[in-house]
């Protein structure tokens, strides 16, 4: 995974008024679609993140046990709500995800 190998830089990246992160994965965790905020923000291009499992975008300090919850959710059908820190390329960054 490209982003364990980078050193994050602790500097949060704002995002704009009306600026929106999408992104889609199929049932491997790849991604499938990523929005020009997502690709953006997360400082690769959209040819290096389609295909890529969206942990590209982990940060190291997201505790693990929120993405079961997340699949778990998923799984049985269910919406969820929750704050991710994300980190990209050059920076990381905080992003709210609902699905
Ligand atoms: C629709 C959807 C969106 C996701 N968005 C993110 C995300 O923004 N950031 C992230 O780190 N993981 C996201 N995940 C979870 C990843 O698939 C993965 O479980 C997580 O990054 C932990 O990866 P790891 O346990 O392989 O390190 C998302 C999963 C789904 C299904």
């Amino acid at each position: 995974m490209k982003h364990k190998s980078i050193v994050p830089t602790h500097v949060e990246r704002t995002m704009r008024n009306g600026d929106f992160i999408v992104s889609k994965t199929n049932t491997k965790g790849q991604l499938t679609y990523c929005n020009r905020i997502f690709i953006e923000f997360s400082g690769y291009t959209e040819a290096q993140l389609l295909g890529q499992q969206h942990n590209i975008v982990r940060h190291l300090s997201m505790p693990r046990s929120v993405f079961h919850l997340l699949w778990s959710r998923i799984q049985n059908g269910e919406g969820i709500f929750a704050y991710v820190k994300n980190m990209s390329a050059d920076a990381q960054l905080l992003l709210g995800l609902c699905h």
